[in-house]
């Protein structure tokens, strides 16, 4: 990932109202430094908060803030601006400008633009922690996501109003760096990668099922990562209410078993696969026909084990004529996160496991997640951060550990 991917690359940067605003003018400094070249769009509430005059100054360019800018439409209106962009980037995005997006709405000149031009788009959102949790918030980003929108962050940590959680922006270095690797050497060109993702539901009878509390974020987000590298991203979701990943090809199934039919099936065809799926490893020996009634006496469900999706796939990771498969298993750990993520690497025979603690909130449905990634003879830390961000890194290990052979994996 080399910054001087972004040499001489036009880049449109908009800045809407919030307390981050100024932010982006160190922003606007680091995208220089790194060769692109900026021109500032303000939303009138950003201009609250920091004047066109500083972004004048650090861009070398007139600032924009109104459509109704009679002088700046007669020089370079704004078609001709959102024609001049390569890549669009909202730093810092507050709530209303994603939901503005989400909605088509063209009601001020960065709206219109993000509409009127056919460049990348990516913001970076920053907002108190409850309006970035909030499902109004959460359903427009998905929204946008499957429209191909990069959304970079946010961070966690305190925020301005007091609060802590996620919703910081990130830090100026960090959106440059994610910039620069989208356009950067695609690290996973051509791979076929098979990722599985969300919970699994393992019936009892027609009307109740044994599931746990996956949501598929993670995994979505590993497909996602996978498909920006350049690799060919097959799927496989368990229930999971989530839009597919531009350029993903997505199957749907319910129980362990359903899931352990499409992965085989897709095994002989892929060179990475990455196993984020909560698998169930019981369900009941026997589904009722018909709903089970009340009889007043204790019930008792005989479970009958599942197999081991991953397990079985690593005993057949190695092919005549054709390399080993790269395998990625995850671990979900209440206690002794290391140690348990460990044993499960070895006794799988894993290339990587990536491992995270899971309850009280944390890990499963969440929006963000921190990850141990562990390999043989090496392991990495990846701070809490949201779960599409962390994906991205952890693709970037995955492809420098494929790169190397097996007995020289570098140790951190
Ligand atoms: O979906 P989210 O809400 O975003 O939550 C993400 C997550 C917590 C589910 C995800 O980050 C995660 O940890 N996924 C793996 C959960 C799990 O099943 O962990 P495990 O330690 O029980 O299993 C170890 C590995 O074996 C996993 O890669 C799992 O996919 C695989 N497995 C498990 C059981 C089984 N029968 N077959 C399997 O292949």
């Amino acid at each position: 990932m080399t910054e001087s991917a972004l040499a001489n690359l036009r880049v449109l940067l908009g800045v809407s109202g919030g307390i981050a605003a100024y932010k982006a003018a160190e922003l606007t400094r680091r995208l220089r430094d790194a060769g692109a070249d900026v021109r500032v769009v303000l939303t009138e509430n950003a201009a609250r908060f920091v004047t066109p005059l500083t972004f004048q100054a650090l861009s070398g360019q007139a600032v924009r803030t109104s459509l109704w800018d009679e002088a700046a439409e007669a020089a370079m209106g704004h078609i001709e601006l959102a024609r001049w962009a390569q890549r669009i980037v909202i730093a810092p995005a507050s709530a209303d400008v994603i939901a503005r997006l989400a909605h088509g709405r063209a009601d001020d000149l960065l709206t219109t633009l993000c509409l009127a031009s056919a460049a990348p788009l990516a913001i970076a959102p920053a907002m108190n922690q409850q309006m970035w949790a909030h499902a109004a918030t959460q359903a427009n980003l998905d929204l946008l996501r499957t429209r191909g929108v990069d959304v970079l962050g946010p961070a966690s940590g305190s925020q301005a109003c007091g609060d802590v959680g996620a919703g910081r922006l990130l830090e100026a270095d960090a959106i440059v760096a994610e910039l620069a690797t989208r356009h950067g050497p695609k690290l996973l060109d051509g791979a076929r990668v098979l990722v599985s993702a969300g919970p699994t539901y393992e019936d009892i009878d027609p009307v109740r099922f044994i599931g746990n509390r996956s949501s598929g974020r993670m995994g979505f987000a590993v497909a996602q990562a996978a498909a920006e590298q350049g690799a060919q991203v097959h799927l496989i979701a368990g229930p999971a209410h989530l839009p597919t990943p531009a350029g993903v090809t997505r199957c749907d199934v319910r129980s362990a078993r359903e899931m352990h039919a499409a992965i085989m099936q897709q095994i002989p065809q892929c060179d990475i696969f990455i196993s984020a799926a909560a698998v169930g490893d019981y369900r009941p020996g026997e589904v009722a026909a018909h709903k089970l009634k009340k009889t007043g006496a204790t019930l008792r469900l005989v479970l009958t084990e599942n197999p081991d999706i991953l397990a079985e796939v690593a005993a057949h990771k190695t092919r005549p004529g054709k390399p080993d498969i790269f395998l990625v298993g995850f671990a979900a750990e209440t206690q002794n996160l290391e140690t348990g993520a460990r044993a499960k690497l070895e006794r799988k025979k894993l290339d990587l496991i990536v491992a995270n603690r899971v309850g009280d909130g944390a890990g499963f449905d969440a929006t963000d997640n921190e990850l141990l990634l562990l390999w043989p003879g090496g392991k990495e830390h990846l701070p809490r951060a949201d779960k599409l961000a962390l994906a991205r890194s952890l693709l970037v290990r995955i492809a420098g550990l494929r790169a190397q052979p097996a007995g020289r994996r570098s140790k951190r």
